[in-house]
Parts: C-alpha cells; structure tokens; sequence
C-alpha cells in the first residue's frame, strides 16, 4: 500500500526538518515526492517561527538516490523543459529562510542537486555524492551543471560529471562539496550547532546577505557590489542594526526583533 506521505516535517526550536521519507526506493524523488517537498518548503516559508529549513534523508542509507529512473523513462524531450525539478530547486534557493542539506548515505543526481540548492551542506562520513547521470543517457538537469561548478569549480565539477564518479563524505569536504564532515553519531548536534548560529542572527540581515551572495553569484562584479550596497542600505535602516551595534558596545548578547 502507498504510503500517505514521501515527506515527514517536525518543528523543533525554530527548525523545519523535512525528512525525505521513501526508504525502500533509497528516497529517490518522484512526481509525488517532488509536490510534498514544494508543499512543506510553502508551509516553511510562511511559518515565522522557522528560521531555518534542514533537508534529511529517511533511513540513514540514502539522503535522495535521484529521480525516480521509472518515471524518468517515460518522459519525453518537451516534459524537461517544464520547470519541473530544476524550478523546485530554484525555489529553495530562493527561500527566505537558511536551508541546510544534512546527508547521510547516497546524494545521487537529483539528490546531490537537492543538496547543492541548499544553503550550507553538512555530511556524513557514510555520505556519497555523485551525478551518474550520463550512466543514463541523460545529464544532470536540476542545477548541477551550474550549481556543482559553482560550488566546487569547473575542473572538478566536470571529473565528477563526465566520469559519474562518486565520493565519500571526507573528499567532499575536501573539496569544497559541503561545509562540514562528520561522525553520523554526531550529525543531529553538528545540525543543531550550525543552525543555532544561523538563528542568533537578525532574520533580515540573513536574508539580506543569503540573497546579495546567491543573485550576485552570476553577475558582473560592478552589478553585484551595488546589489551588496543596497542591501546594506536596507539593513542599515533596520532596528536589527541599532540592536546589533548597541548590544556590542553594550557588552550584551543581541535581541532581533526581524524589525
Ligand atoms: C527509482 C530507485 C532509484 C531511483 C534506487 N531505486 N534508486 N528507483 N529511481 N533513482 C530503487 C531500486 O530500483 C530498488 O528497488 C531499491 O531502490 C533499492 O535499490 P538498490 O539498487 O537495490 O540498492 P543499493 O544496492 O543499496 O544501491 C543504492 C544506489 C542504487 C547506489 C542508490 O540504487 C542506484 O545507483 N540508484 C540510481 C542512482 C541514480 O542513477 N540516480 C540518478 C537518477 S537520474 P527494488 O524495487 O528493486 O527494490 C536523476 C536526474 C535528475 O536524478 C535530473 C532530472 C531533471
């Protein structure tokens, strides 16, 4: 029997877990999958007690093993030019709130490009990462051409594109594929440490800086330093900014209001 849901969601002190949860198909993301991601990413969003969203794989073996290769085989050339996955993942890189992809086992194309979309990547050591999707006569098409040569360069992104190779936990740290590596034992408190840091900040200046990086990423140098001055010109107006000042040289932990 189908299960009711492919997508589990808890809130816990401020941060949305979204738990992929489709264990026997090692979480491989499809139509169904795909539309409770968007569902829960909306929920997210409009929720102002999440400040951070934490994308999980189910199971402990595989994060997301791609999209599902069943209904990829049926789909016709016009079907990749809807936005489709690629669109969803826009979307969470978009999202007004800190996204972070914690993987444990397989990040597999479509899963890799759901972790690349996130804001910070943490995994680990059982963690597999790769874009095998040459082996299929196809190519990544959710970001990954884009995302992974951004994130790791273009030399790199290549290797691990053209050859399908894939790589542990430990050499995607390495290589700049996630921020942090570590025990799977200790992943729920590597989790909660990075997320606290992220939400002892001021909700507007998040946003500010997480948009002023990720739409200045593709643009001129020029073009993306007045981004980055008009950004600061908003967060200069904030009472976030009086906070944050005032409480340094008052010696006192700050308060955000996300005024
Ligand atoms: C559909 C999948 C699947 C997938 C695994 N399964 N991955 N079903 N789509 N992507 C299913 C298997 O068919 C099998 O179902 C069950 O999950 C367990 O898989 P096994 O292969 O038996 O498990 P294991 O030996 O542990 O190997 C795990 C694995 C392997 C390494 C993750 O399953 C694998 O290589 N999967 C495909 C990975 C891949 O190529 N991803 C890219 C997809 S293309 P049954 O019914 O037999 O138990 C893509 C394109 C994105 O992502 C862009 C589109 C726009």
């Amino acid at each position: 029997m189908e299960p009711v849901s492919y997508v589990d969601v808890e809130i816990q002190q401020g941060i949305y877990f979204l738990t992929l949860n489709r264990i026997e198909a090692r979480n491989a993301l499809d139509a169904k999958m795909l539309a409770e991601i968007e569902g829960a990413l909306d929920e997210a969003e409009k929720n102002q007690d999440v400040k951070v969203i934490v994308v999980q794989g189910a199971g402990g073996k595989s994060f997301a093993a791609g999209a599902d290769i069943k209904q990829l085989q049926a789909r016709k050339p016009l079907e990749a030019l809807v936005p489709g996955m690629q669109g969803l993942y826009k979307k969470i890189e978009n999202c007004s709130k800190v996204t972070i992809a914690a993987v444990e086992g397989y990040a597999l194309g479509g899963g890799c490009e759901l972790a690349l979309a996130c804001d910070i990547r943490i995994a680990t050591k059982n963690a597999k990462f790769g874009l095998p999707e040459l082996n299929l006569g196809i190519i990544p098409g959710a970001g990954g051409t884009q995302r992974l040569s951004r994130i790791i360069g273009k030399g790199r992104a290549l290797d691990m594109i053209l050859t399908g190779k894939i790589i542990d936990g430990e050499e995607a740290e390495r290589i700049g594929l996630v921020s942090y590596y570590v025990e799977r034992d200790k992943l729920k408190e590597k989790i909660e440490e990075v997320a606290s840091q992220v939400m002892r900040k001021g909700p507007v200046a998040i946003q500010l800086a997480k948009h002023a990086v990720h739409k200045g990423y593709d643009l001129d140098m020029e073009t993306a330093l007045w981004i980055e001055k008009l950004s600061q010109a908003v967060a200069f107006g904030t009472e976030d900014k009086q906070e944050g000042t005032t409480a340094f040289i008052e010696k006192r932990q700050a308060e955000f209001q996300n005024k």
